[in-house]
């Protein structure tokens, strides 16, 4: 079976104006022309409004640009929303759908992510689609089924390693400083890997990242767990030197 590259990539969320944000892709962007690149793939999802400078900044460098969201629809009457057609245009390569920070701000059903993930796929994006569970769900030892379920609602037809990765998130790991286990980890992994080789034909190719609280210090440790393919990285993503750590963490 072919190795699956790992792939890390940056959620800037809702942080950055246009300089400090085109100066940290741009940062990015020559450390990873000077190292003629680098095992893992790299990856970063700025604001919607940077999407496009970013884009331009980084141009031939190697790093890819994705959006943090999109609407199911291709267009039409949905003020405010941005359609994956619109991020493709900008630069993007890849999109984050299912967020949990979308799913707890916005209600966002499984139908829905399932829904935005389809439209990603429609027009030529990856999609990057996120599960995982809360506090109160891991305490009732219901950690497994509720990511289950979120595959099972949130994974469109049509989806294949090609167009498709999972981001683990365990939500009350997100921006808390506190990390999963490497064995907390390792044990939705291989269930996330199952229930992958289970729906789908490429199943075992997808990749899996792993995403809460992820720094240059642990990142070690969390990538060499068996089946994670990469980090999805918020707060981390935001410091240049932390970023290229955890992105030179891969071997
Ligand atoms: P964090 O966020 O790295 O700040 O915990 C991760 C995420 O929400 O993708």
């Amino acid at each position: 079976m072919a190795k699956r590259r790992k792939l890390i990539a940056g959620n800037w969320k809702m942080n950055g104006l246009k300089a400090d944000g085109v100066a940290l892709a741009r940062d990015l962007a020559g450390r990873l022309r000077a190292a003629g690149g680098l095992p893992a793939e790299l990856l970063v999802c700025p604001p919607a409004t940077l999407i496009w400078p970013v884009a331009e900044a980084v141009a031939g460098s190697g790093l890819a640009v994705g959006g943090q969201d999109c609407h199911p629809m291709a267009g039409g009457a949905h003020t405010g929303d941005i359609s994956a057609a619109m991020l493709a245009e900008a630069g993007c390569g890849h999109v984050i759908v299912g967020h949990s920070e979308r799913r707890q701000d916005h209600g966002e059903s499984d139908a829905l992510v399932a829904a935005k993930a389809a439209a990603a796929h429609a027009a030529g994006l990856v999609a990057i689609l996120c599960v995982g569970e809360t506090g109160a769900e891991r305490d009732r030892g219901e950690a497994g089924a509720v990511v289950a379920r979120q595959l099972g609602g949130s994974i469109p037809a049509g989806a294949t390693a090609a167009n498709t990765v999972i981001a683990y998130e365990p939500v009350w790991a997100i921006g808390t400083g506190r990390t999963a286990t490497p064995a907390d980890v390792a044990e939705i992994h291989a269930l996330i890997r199952a229930e992958l080789v289970r729906r789908l034909e490429t199943g075992s190719a997808v990749r899996i990242l792993y995403g809460g609280s992820v720094k240059g210090a642990n990142a070690g440790a969390l990538m060499a767990v068996p089946d994670v393919d990469g980090a999805l990285v918020g707060g981390a993503s935001l410091k240049a030197d932390e970023f290229w750590a955890i992105a030179t963490s891969c071997p």
